[in-house]
Parts: structure tokens; sequence; C-alpha cells
């Protein structure tokens, strides 16, 4: 059994090397002592191992071995069944040179499912690296249910990683059936905004940490972004010199999408922007491809074609991009070769109850409306964050608007703001190929649980200033409700609906959507229109709070001083504790958020809450870090959020540091054309504002 078993593995072994273009030898699947000499040298391998996109019979292993001078050189790496290498069943040789920054991938197949597997590699003079432990996808046939991690945002330059310590820790002693099978990081591995503490030493409430000086940095207001290939990798290197990070990669595998930070914060296909102002940079999107590539192991597509050697960038020059083609994507043809270097959307099976279908929401993107400088005029002081829901939809919708008739203004109170949209396609935040190829994958899966790896929150984040009790000061300029703005999936309004309506006619069961990126803890539902509106849930959706990065509850904490309606957002008591009353404004309205704010009576206030804002919500909280889980079986699924105290300092202890709290939401399957219903459940700890 072993033996045929062992055949037809190496035989898709071989299909799937070839495919990927490695060379590897193979060990013809007997398993025997290790014969190479040894000998663990961390520091010769700083930035420990990893392994990434696990599927049922392979695995992309990863490590960095930097040598002196710029000879290529080749290093051994090994896998085995137990951490003594004693039963070693793969030994593979594989190139390392300068040219991809010493950085090494090598796939490793021919194994068994849901297996879990030990690696290592060593240099020609037997100077090893640690040794990382990964773990096959279940067969597809597999009915046993799926566990994995979800986390999103880790900021070594603000904050300290003890979500991922803790996650390790929980893992290493729980039962066998509980432990998880990977890590789905939604993006934001990285920061690319630098701060020096010699330049600065705090912001919020964080200390700025010292993670080295990013080469040819370019200064914008606090932070440091790399402008070259040179400075992307330096802070790849940066973060995974994080001991929680780098324990985590070599503990479990992972599978990676990029968000915002993998590239430039307020960035989007081959553009950049700061100060309001978009230029042109096809090279720094091709640098930063190559960074992600080289430093985070997966089985992503470059436009280089297969290979794990070296990403071999195409030539681009930063032209102007002064048009949209009719799909809203930048018409130049550098921007094109640009975002094509790399396309990371991909899908995952695990197990006969999983389909991970990741997007990429940021090569495709066009430009949140809402953050250009023609939006300012919709804002107002009075109500700080907040954009009437109406005035958004316009934006969306572009000169699709009401069937091809947008508005020339937008009413904005007594204001008429131009309508800036009315003559561009409406948002896409997917592009047109990824979304076709979503919309097919979700259609064709036959996994119990289609799991949307989407990256950016699809949640509505809204609010009804119009319910603000007399005496608050001025009028709400809004028609009714009110949302915090654009900058993710929740405002892109007409594709949010088209995915769902999809979701509806196809028939599609099972739909769990599963974010990071706000870097908050949201559970919900998956819905294209709210009260007054219909609302008609066709999935269940989960957000993960921020492993590190601040959040906004803690900017505010630090903003709206003295403002009339600061107690939407927070509230301030005399001992000088700070409350996130806006997690009640987000779940029960202004009014509960105001009453809990003067009062503290949370039981009085939530009597208060307004039962049409938010039924697609049943948790929200802006204040929480951690990870979160997923367990996904034939009946059910359950998600965990594991919510660590706002992590300033690294922890002392072992386990990452205590609990704040650990929710629990599940959900039954249901039938198609039948709503999902969440059951909540809290497990340790007290979320207070965020229920
Ligand atoms: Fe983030």
């Amino acid at each position: 059994m072993d033996d045929v078993k062992m055949s037809i593995d190496r035989r898709s072994f071989l299909t799937a090397a070839t495919a990927i273009g490695a060379t590897l030898s193979w060990s013809d699947g007997a398993s025997a002592a290790s014969a190479i000499r040894w000998r663990e040298r961390r520091d010769l391998y700083p930035q420990g191992v990893a392994s990434g996109d696990p599927d049922h019979h392979s695995m992309v292993l990863w490590t960095r071995r930097p040598f002196a001078g710029d000879e290529p050189r080749q290093l051994t790496a090994e896998v085995a069944l137990d951490p003594k290498f004693r039963r070693t069943i793969a030994t593979v040789r594989a190139p390392v040179a300068a040219e991809s920054d010493w950085t090494c991938r090598v796939l490793a197949a021919g194994l068994r499912p849901s297996t879990v597997y030990w690696y290592r590699f060593t240099d020609d003079e037997g100077s090893g690296s640690r040794i990382g432990r990964t773990i096959t996808a279940p067969d597809p046939s597999d009915e046993r249910a799926v566990r994995f991690a979800f986390v999103s945002c880790q900021s070594v330059n603000e904050g300290a990683q003890n979500a991922l310590r803790r996650m390790i820790w929980e893992d290493q002693r729980t039962s066998a059936d509980r432990r998880l099978g990977f890590v789905l990081h939604l993006g934001d591995f990285i920061y690319e905004v630098v701060e020096y503490p010699d330049e600065v030493q705090h912001r919020y409430d964080r200390t700025v940490f010292d993670i080295g000086r990013v080469p040819d940095a370019r200064k914008v207001g606090n932070f440091h972004v790399p402008t070259s290939l040179a400075g992307y990798r330096m802070v790849y290197r940066a973060h995974i010199d994080d001991p929680d990070i780098q324990d985590a990669r070599a503990w479990l595998p992972f599978v990676c999408i990029g968000d915002n930070h993998e590239f430039s914060w307020q960035g989007w296909q081959s553009f950049i922007k700061y100060d309001g102002k978009k230029e042109p940079a096809q090279k720094l999107r091709v640098a930063a491809n190559q960074a992600w590539w080289e430093y985070i192991p997966s089985r992503v597509h470059k436009s280089s074609g297969p290979g794990l050697e070296r990403f071999s960038p195409p030539p681009v020059v930063d032209a102007p991009i002064n048009s949209l083609d009719a799909d809203g994507f930048g018409d130049e043809q550098n921007n094109r070769i640009a975002v094509s270097s790399m396309t990371a959307y991909r899908t995952l099976r695990y197990g006969r109850h999983v389909d991970l279908i990741i997007t990429d929401f940021h090569s495709y993107a066009m430009e949140d409306p809402t953050s250009r400088p023609e939006a300012d005029a919709l804002a107002s002081r009075d109500f700080p964050l907040l954009l009437p829901e109406e005035a958004l939809a316009i934006l969306d919708a572009g000169s699709a608007w009401t069937g091809g008739d947008p508005p020339d203004t937008i009413a904005f109170g007594s204001a008429s703001v131009p309508n800036f949209r009315r003559d561009e396609p409406p948002i896409t935040v997917l592009g047109r190929t990824q979304k076709a190829w979503l919309k097919q994958q979700l259609a064709a899966s036959t996994a119990t649980w289609k799991i949307w790896a989407a990256t950016n929150g699809t949640l509505d984040v809204r609010t009804d200033p119009q319910n603000l009790p007399a005496g608050m000061g001025p009028q709400w300029p809004g028609k009714g409700y009110a949302t915090f703005g654009g900058g993710d999936f929740s405002a892109a309004l007409l594709e949010r609906g088209e995915i769902y309506d999809h979701v509806r006619d196809a028939r599609v069961t099972g739909f769990v959507t599963v974010s990071g990126d706000r870097h908050s803890f949201w559970a919900g539902y998956a819905a294209k229109s709210l009260p007054p509106a219909a609302f008609d849930p066709v999935g269940v959706t989960f957000i993960t709070g921020s492993i590190s990065a601040p959040g906004l509850a803690e900017a505010l904490e630090h903003g709206l001083k003295g403002h009339p309606l600061r107690g939407m957002f927070v509230a301030e008591r005399p001992d000088g504790t700070k409350e996130p009353t806006v997690n009640l404004s987000l779940k029960h309205g202004v009014r509960t958020a105001l009453e809990y704010a003067r009062t503290g009576d949370l039981e009085y206030a939530r009597l208060l809450s307004n039962p049409d804002l938010s039924p697609h919500l049943a948790f929200v909280d802006m204040g929480g870090h951690g990870y979160s889980t997923v367990t996904a079986g034939p009946r059910s699924i359950e998600t965990e959020f594991v919510c660590v105290p706002r992590p300033i300092s690294r922890s002392a202890t072992d386990d990452g540091g205590p609990v704040r709290y650990r929710v629990s939401h599940s959900a039954r399957q249901w039938a198609a054309g039948e709503a999902p219903t969440l059951h909540q459940r809290i497990l340790e700890g007290d979320p207070k504002l965020s229920v």
C-alpha cells in the first residue's frame, strides 16, 4: 500500500516539480538516518527557516544563508519524519545566490497528506539552519475538520508579536486533533514605513523600536520608506529577525497574501501616493514583488516563469500613467508589466471541507475615491471620520450610477459637492480578470466551506449620527447613516454586491470570508445592503485584530481632545481609563455610545440601541489585538478570536502573556437560499463593549 502510494505521490511530485521548475533529487520514499554532518549555526541563517503553501503532497521550504562574496553556493535541504532526522525521506540540493539576497526555496514533494515533517538546511561545511516543522494539507477526500489560524498586521517597529508567541504556545500544548494546520497571513507582513527612535520615540502608546536603517530611503513625515529592492529586503529581514515571527514561521506553514504595506502604505497597482499626490512607481512595484517573493515561500506565479531560484524582474520605467482602461486599470504598458511580474491570487484545498480562495486587493484595485483631495469637501470637522452613506454610494458607482445616469453634484448638508467620479468606471478592488476567477472558484468549489481570504474587511463600518440627541451641536449633513469612509472592500459597494449576488445566484453554500487589515476584531454576516434597504446575508464574515500594529481605538485615545462628540469614539474616566465607545457607535449607535461615555452604565446604554444599525454585526472590537482560528468541519464552522493586551512590549513569559478575552462564533451549515446564523460564546475574559 505504502509503495503504491509513494509511486503515485512521486509521479505527482515530478509533475509539480516540473510545473514550478524546481530541480530536486529524491530519496525514493524510503526513510533513512541523515547522512549529513549538521551542526546548528543559527547565526549563519539569521532569518531562520519557513515553509509555505502546503498541499496534500508538497510544500515550499525556505531559508536564507548569506555568504561573503558573489559566488553562488549550494545548500542541502533535508526532510524527515522526526526532528532528529533518523527517518529522513528526502535530501535535496538547492542553490543560493546574492541575486536572490541569499534566500533559498525548495519544493518538497512526494509527501504524505496530513503529516508533520521536519526540515533543515546545511551548507557544504556542515553549518546548519535551525530545524523547522511543517505539515502537509489533508487529502482532498479527508473528512476530518480543518483548523488554521488567520492573522495580519505585524509591526516590529511599534509593537511586540506576543500574539504569535501565544499562538505557538497554545498550539504546542493542545491535543493532536486541535492542532493548527497552517497560518493564513492576510498581509502587512511588513510595515514599509519605518521610524527611527533617534527621530521619534513614541507614537500613540507605542515605543518606537530600532529596526535599522532603510537603505536609499525616502523620508515621508516621520517615516522612512524604501525606494529600492535593497530597501524592501532590509525591511523583510528586520521583521523576520523578530524572534516570535521567526519561531512562528519555523513551527507552522504559512499561506500569505500581501496587503498595502508590502508595497506602499497608500499604494495600488503601480501608484504610490504621498501628501495627496499620486506618482507612477512601476520600478518600486517590481521591487516590492521581488522582495515578497524572495522572503515569503509560496506558489505564486511570476512572469519570468517557473523556477524557485530567482525572481528575474522584468525591466520597467516609471512612466506616467495618465488614463484608466474600462476596468479601472492604469492604461500604461509598464504598469501592466510591473503588476503582472507576480500574480498572487490562488486557491489551496484542505481536505473535504475547505477551499481557501485567496485574493489580491491591491494589484488591480482602483484608487480609493474617499482618499482623493476632491473628497475633502465631503468631510466635516463637526463629524470626524464620517461620510454620508449616500455620498459613498455615488463615489463608488462612478459612471455606472443608476444605470449610467450619475449626478453632477453630491448634496452635503446645504453644500453641493462636484461629483468627481461621474465620468470614471465603477470602483473595482479585484480587477476584471481576478473577479471573474473568484466567481468561477466560488461556483466550482466542491468543499463544504468556501473560505474567501479577502485581506481587507468586507463588513460595513457605519453609525447613525442622524440619531444624535438634540443639543449635541450641528446637525448631521447626511441624509441618513454615516460610513467611516472607504479604503476597504466594504466601500466597494457595487463590486461587493456583484460577488454576493453571484453567491446567491450560483447557490454557493458555506460562503465564509476571513480578513485582516482593520486592526480590529469583527464577526458578522455578508450582506450587500443594510436597513433601510434589504438585509439578506449570503455568508458569514470574520476579521482578525492586528498582531501588533496600533488600531483606531488607540489612535482615538490620543485624538479628538475636546471635541463635543468624542464620547462617540472614546470614553475617558476620571482615573484616566479609556474605553473604546467607538465599538458601541458601530454596533448600537451614537445614543448608546454617548450614554455609556456619560454614565458608564452599559446595561442602560444598550437599551438605547438602534436595531436597524447593525444587523450585519455580532461582534466588533476596534481596540483588540491577537490572532484568530478557524475550525471547519462537516456540519459547522467556528472562529475563535484570541485577544491579547495592547502589545507595547515583548512579553517576558514563554506563553506570550495573558489573554484578554477569547470569543467563539460558530455557524451550522446552511442550505442555498437560507440565511446563516452565528452563535456567540464568550470562552474567557470579558469583551465588554464589543457585544
Ligand atoms: Fe495593517
